[in-house]
């Protein structure tokens, strides 16, 4: 696949979409050394020491109807991590990926449904060294000596087979296997529950007394309680 390497850029993501308007095929790469204008979700900055992480943005072109792509992409991360290093990883959803309750890597998809196309940003920290101790046990790194260029070669075969036509029903049940939500108490702006599980169009089901809510990504900000 077309690949560009930046050893500092804005944003892999910025870049990406431009690229995309110049009509750069599908499975197009962008990476980066370091970011100087990381983006997080939610209008959040993304920073990483440059060096210590896999900062990618991978161009899907062949946009489906399945509103599963957020949650393809995070498990596509945990299957590739697991690949190279000796851990487990589950989804903290929408589309954070954990190890042992901690994120290790951040998922950002930036779709522009009518030029049909997405950039799937992924920042996966490798050096636990570089981590910021400011954000103390939040935060963590695949560590075990794996480098960016390994990881990124499983994590693009990963890609391949999770964010794909026809891979709906799959993904449902790798989600559901890697669930780092289910059972735990969960909060967000209209009220608390206990997650248990998504629905088919990759809604959190949230059990709160007899009654079961669907949350939206979009439209939440979960916390989950300890
Ligand atoms: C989040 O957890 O808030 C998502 C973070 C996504 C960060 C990655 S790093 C590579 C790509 N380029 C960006 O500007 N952001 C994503």
């Amino acid at each position: 696949m077309p690949r560009r390497h930046y050893r500092v850029t804005d944003s892999t993501n910025a870049r990406l979409r431009t690229l995309a308007a110049r009509a750069v095929p599908h499975g197009t790469v962008v990476t980066a050394d370091e970011q100087t204008a990381g983006r997080g979700r939610q209008g959040r900055t993304w920073v990483s020491p440059p060096g210590s992480a896999l900062l990618c943005s991978v161009l899907i072109r062949r946009l489906t109807d399945s509103p599963l792509l957020p949650l393809a992409v995070p498990v596509a991360v945990c299957e590739a991590i697991e690949a190279v290093a000796p851990v487990r990883c589950a989804v903290k959803w929408p589309n954070d990926v954990w190890i042992d309750g901690r994120k290790v890597c951040g998922v950002l998809i930036e779709a522009r449904p009518g030029e049909g196309w997405a950039a799937a940003g992924i920042g996966v920290n490798l050096d636990p060294e570089a981590l910021d101790p400011g954000l103390g046990e939040r935060a963590t790194a695949v560590g075990h000596g794996v480098g960016r260029e390994r990881l990124l070669g499983v994590l693009l075969t990963a890609l391949q087979r999770r964010v794909a036509p026809g891979a709906t029903e799959a993904v449902l049940a790798a989600f559901a296997e890697r669930d780092g939500l289910r059972g735990r108490e969960v909060r967000w702006h209209g009220g608390s529950g206990t997650a248990a599980g998504i629905d088919d169009n990759g809604r959190l089901r949230v059990e709160t007394g007899e009654t079961i809510t669907n949350i939206n990504a979009g439209e939440v900000h979960l916390v989950a309680q300890e």
